[in-house]
């Protein structure tokens, strides 16, 4: 079969044969051929914005791979930093290596007592901890002008090391900072969850333990957050990472994208949505009010994923065994109600929309403890090494500045009244 597309130019009947290679064409044939005319793609739904070794997803078989390897297989078998190093590296790690690895952030992970006086301490009480986050991530840039060196791959390294060593810390801090307990510091000797996990719940005098079930469940998490291909995030991260920006803005930036309520903001969107449905009794309620387009169901559709989101399968499982931990999440029944409901319902099922990663996960947070306006923070940690590996692997492609074209639809050229006479 002849894998290619004949584009024909009919003002002057100009045209040119373009391969399909992976099921994209190159856009340089089409630019070619029909200088200054261009391909009209708001929301980027039919463009491929970037070549990328890092994840693999398919929508409609409903899978979902980091570098080759299948997530159902690394949520069962590996730990976050593995997965971790799996993305920023290209491999999964030896043991040794793995344990360099650890040691390496574990040494990054504190921020100085000035970061905390000067800059967590000026925020509002309730600041929301995405906002904080957001900030305090971008003022690293300042404590680090090391990292403006974008083009040495020894300096990047150091980079993704800090910045995945010092964002639990960050997280923990701005949550420590809103329910006005002290600071406490990362503990060299845990391991990257279990440190996580003390720093945020550690009563100031100690003797902080977590039942294992729970560190391993929040573990995987992070784990099937790590990445997800060309999410609005990832691409604010490349598209900041074009100019050169430094990685500190840069992930920033990736947060700030993650926080509205139809990316990572929709865990946090879900619990809130539950708690407003109340009751069992009131779902069916809740879905007329959905497919008359008064509310969207948060946590449901994708733009990738028209199957059942692979990621969502596992957090339901987990969902269980952290349960059995602390007990049922009493928002838990209507949450299987309202899917059960939509995956019945022709208005669900014409369009596609299953739940997504965000369905389930807020309800597991919630029982662990945290509040929910942490929920995208959680999230935001473990898409840290998502970030940082497409941003290196981006640089290392020595990329062109993302500048995509726009169809203009303004006004015609028109004179300036001078201002007393409009
Ligand atoms: N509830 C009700 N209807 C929906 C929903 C929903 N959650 N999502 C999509 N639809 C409808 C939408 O109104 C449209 O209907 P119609 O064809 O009649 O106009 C149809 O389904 C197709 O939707 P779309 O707007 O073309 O979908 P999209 O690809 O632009 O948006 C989305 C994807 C995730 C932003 C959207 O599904 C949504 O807002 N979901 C709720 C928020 C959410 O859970 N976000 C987390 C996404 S997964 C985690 C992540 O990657 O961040």
């Amino acid at each position: 079969m002849n894998e290619s597309i004949t584009l024909t130019d009919n003002r002057n009947g100009a045209s040119v044969e373009v391969p399909i290679v992976n099921g994209t064409v190159d856009a340089r044939a089409w630019a070619d051929l029909l200088p200054g005319v261009y391909f009209h793609d708001p929301s980027f739904g039919n463009t491929s914005g970037a070549a990328s070794a890092v994840c693999e997803l398919d929508g409609d078989a409903g899978y979902l791979r980091y570098r080759g390897h299948p997530i159902e297989q690394l949520a069962e078998q590996s730990t976050f930093l593995e997965v971790a190093h799996l993305l920023l590296f290209g491999e999964l790690p030896t043991r040794p290596q793995l344990n360099g690895f650890a040691d390496e952030i574990a040494e990054s992970a504190s921020i100085h007592e000035n970061f905390h006086k000067r800059i967590l301490e000026g925020f509002r009480d309730d600041a929301h901890a995405m906002g904080v986050l957001v900030s305090s991530v971008a003022a690293l840039s300042t404590f680090y002008p090391d990292g403006k060196d974008v083009e040495d791959p020894t300096v990047r390294r150091s980079q993704m090391v800090r910045l995945l060593a010092k964002i639990p810390t960050l997280a923990a801090s701005a949550y420590r900072r809103s329910v006005g307990n002290p600071y406490v510091q990362p503990d060299p000797d845990l391991p990257y969850t279990s440190n996580f996990l003390s720093m945020m719940f550690r009563p100031a005098e100690g003797g902080y333990e977590v039942d294992p079930v729970l560190t391993r469940a929040l573990d995987l998490l992070f784990v099937l957050h790590a990445d997800h291909g060309q999410n609005c995030s990832t691409t604010t991260a490349r598209s900041v990472g074009s100019s050169h920006a430094d990685p500190y803005v840069l992930l920033s930036a990736a947060c700030s994208a993650l926080y509205g309520p139809r990316h990572g903001g929709a865990n946090e969107a879900v619990l809130r949505m539950l708690e407003e449905i109340g009751s069992y009794d009131q779902v069916d309620d809740f879905v007329a009010k959905v497919k008359t387009g008064e509310q969207l169901l948060m946590g449901f559709g994708h733009r990738v994923y028209k199957n059942y989101d692979p990621r969502a399968k596992i957090i339901k499982e987990t969902a269980h065994r952290v349960f059995e931990v602390t007990g049922k999440n009493p928002l838990l029944d209507m949450a299987l109600k309202l899917e059960e409901v939509a995956l019945a319902d022709d208005y669900f099922v014409r369009r596609k929309l299953y739940p997504n990663v965000d369905f389930y996960s807020g309800l597991i947070y919630q029982s662990m403890g945290f509040p929910v306006e942490m929920f995208t923070v959680l999230f935001a940690i473990g898409r840290t090494p998502g970030w940082l590996a497409h941003w290196d692997e981006m640089l290392t492609q020595n990329s062109r500045i993302a500048r995509p074209r726009q169809l203009y639809t303004g006004e015609a050229t028109r004179d300036v009244v001078p201002i007393d006479e409009r």
